[in-house]
């Protein structure tokens, strides 16, 4: 590709903001750059960092002034705020929750500075929060083109549900979605060869037959069984956190933390650093963006191949 927006060679820069573990650098085509890579999070970053050699930078979101964002000379800015002010886990309290702060503090900089693009992935609930009525009355007295999705792996031929709403934007005109649709593969691929003995659920640890009926189970040998939303609560929570897998007779197994990647369609070679405790990661992932969902919101932007 030419020159980017911004009249410098080779690459589209993007700044990811919210990035924990890097789920859109994951999805990002070798033509673009990731050229700050900002979240408060020590841990997730650090994951980020055995994946990607991108600079980044632990802080939080409002403490970066408009000077700053100005000089990162990014054409797209990707954002993936906290959900949970969105969702019936957070009693939706929207921007009465002080984690929309961030993205509410960045309102300001995008009308200010007009990046060339502009990607925000949140929950399904985020339509029509008052934070989702600000950033559009934002971004359209601005000036932008905008079209905002629902995105599914579910409905892209992958076993994994995750719903989330993908509002994009664009100063000069976007290009047509383009969805992927995979031959669907069945559960079974997904899975690790020789699973990891700690997934198995021990009732006597755990109140399994009290909640039996609520949590969701999936059986390898159903071809039309699919895994559902896996959360940052998966192995805290037993009910609407993420899918157990039947294993012999009655037993539960969790899903682990390389077999959440695959549903989520990250890359090969990406990976959670041996020793990362089962439940920070499966934390890290369950806040993290299922890749061919990213990628259908990023064909949206022109010359980005
Ligand atoms: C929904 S997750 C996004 C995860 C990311 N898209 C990924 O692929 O892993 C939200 C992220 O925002 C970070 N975060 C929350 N509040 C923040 C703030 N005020 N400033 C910077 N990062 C923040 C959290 O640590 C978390 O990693």
């Amino acid at each position: 590709m030419g020159p980017n927006l911004w009249g410098e060679p080779k690459y589209m820069r993007v700044l990811e903001l919210f990035c924990g573990i890097g789920g859109c650098a994951a999805a990002l085509p070798e033509s673009a750059e990731v050229v700050a890579a900002i979240d408060i999070n020590r841990g997730a970053l650090a994951v980020y960092s055995s994946n990607f050699s991108h600079p980044v930078d632990v802080r939080t979101i409002e403490s970066i002034d408009v000077p700053e964002l100005r000089n990162y000379k990014a054409d797209i800015w990707w954002m993936s705020p906290p959900c949970q002010p969105f969702t019936r886990r957070g009693r939706y309290r929207d921007d009465r929750d002080p984690r929309t702060r961030a993205i509410l503090a960045l309102l300001d900089p995008i009308k200010r500075i007009k990046p060339p693009y502009v990607i925000v992935e949140n929950v399904p609930g985020f339509s029509g929060s008052r934070t989702h009525g600000l950033l559009r009355g934002m971004l359209d007295k601005a000036g932008y083109e905008v079209e905002e999705h629902y995105l599914n792996p579910a409905e892209m031929g992958i076993p994994n549900y995750r719903e989330r709403l993908f509002v994009v934007a664009g100063r000069d005109k976007l290009n047509p979605l383009k969805v992927k649709r995979r031959r669907a593969k069945p559960l079974s691929s997904y899975l690790d060869q020789d699973p990891d003995p700690r997934l198995i659920v021990n009732p006597e640890e755990e109140d399994i037959e009290k909640y039996r009926h609520a949590i969701d189970i999936v059986d390898v040998d159903d071809p039309k069984d699919i895994t559902a939303c896996f959360t940052a609560a998966y192995g805290r929570s037993l009910v609407r956190s993420g899918s157990y897998l039947k294993v012999d007779g009655d037993q539960l197994r969790r899903f682990s933390p390389t077999e959440i990647l695959r549903l989520l369609h990250f890359p090969k070679s990406y990976s959670i650093p041996a020793g990362l405790p089962l439940g920070s990661s499966w934390r890290l992932l369950g806040n993290s963006l299922s890749i061919p969902s990213v990628e259908a919101a990023l064909s949206q932007i022109p010359d980005l191949e």
